[in-house]
């Protein structure tokens, strides 16, 4: 089992803040996931066991190919396990139908990707907006929420603007307000600065890093960038399908580079 406890949490300097509770929000455990291919079975996890404590801030590094895009979309409730059990956010994700997976998407996590993925005919304030709409909140209050939400990525002065008419940075901060703006208690980044030069990707992250404190949230963001990994109060290595400390990423000289 991996050793996920708040003291190994802890032992980072830059830690945004300590954990707040001894009861996990994410608890994986004996985690499989095995896809059906033409060319066979193709397995990805064996085992993975990992348990994530409010508050932290977790990095996940690994191979291209990994599963690190595939442990999050279980995380999240976007893919199914094969086996093993997860339970996410006081949820048993593997568990959940459909439709309650998609109210469990839009109430619990906040999600961001490499690529925006914003609507390219709303602006930057409708595509905020979306995820409450999309629950059926009254598009006044929606349109509002959203307006505090850009100005916590300072970019109040960007609401009219289409996803073409804003810079790859803004584009990710834009993206960013949609994951929160339904006050969500989990952000999963899946390489959320890996379009992004280097400058602006720290802008990014430090972006991310403010609202991960500042709204008490819990992280995990998968990342090549290992300088960036360094600022999460932990950082995990996913390799030969289980989930371990990055000493052994150090060791064996995972690339550095964007994500
Ligand atoms: N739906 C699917 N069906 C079959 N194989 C899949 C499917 N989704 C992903 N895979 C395979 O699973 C492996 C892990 O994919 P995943 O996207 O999770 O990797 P990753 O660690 O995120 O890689 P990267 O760093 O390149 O983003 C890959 O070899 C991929 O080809
Ligand atoms: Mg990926």
């Amino acid at each position: 089992m991996i050793q996920t406890s708040p003291a190994a949490a802890s032992q980072a300097p830059r830690s945004t803040r300590e954990p707040e509770s001894r009861a996990p929000i994410i608890q994986v455990h004996g985690l499989e996931k095995t896809y059906t291919t033409a060319r066979g079975a193709l397995t990805l996890f064996h085992g993975l066991d990992l348990e994530v404590y409010p508050g932290e801030f977790v990095a996940i590094v690994g191979q291209s190919g990994a599963g690190k895009s595939t442990l999050l979309h279980i995380l999240g409730a976007l893919d199914t396990p094969t086996a093993g059990t997860v339970h996410c956010a006081s949820t048993n994700v593997a568990g959940l139908t459909q439709r309650e997976a998609a109210a469990f998407r839009n109430s619990k996590i906040g999600y961001v990707w490499q690529f925006h993925y914003l609507l390219p005919e709303f602006t930057a304030l409708e595509n905020v907006a979306m995820p409450l709409l999309a629950r059926g909140d009254a598009k006044r209050q929606a349109l509002a929420t959203a307006a505090n939400w850009l100005r916590e990525v300072d970019l109040e002065d960007r609401g009219d603007h289409r996803p073409g008419e804003l810079s790859g940075g803004e584009q990710q901060r834009v993206a960013l307000a949609r994951a929160l703006v339904g006050n969500p208690r989990l952000l999963l980044a899946d390489e959320p600065t890996g379009d992004l030069d280097e400058t602006t990707a720290g802008r990014v992250f430090d972006l991310l890093e403010r609202l991960h404190a500042s709204h008490g949230l819990t992280s995990i963001v998968v990342t090549h960038n290992l300088d960036l990994a360094a600022r999460c109060t932990r950082t995990l290595r996913l390799e030969s399908g289980r989930l371990g400390a990055l000493e052994t990423t150090l060791q064996t000289g995972l690339h550095t580079g964007k994500g």
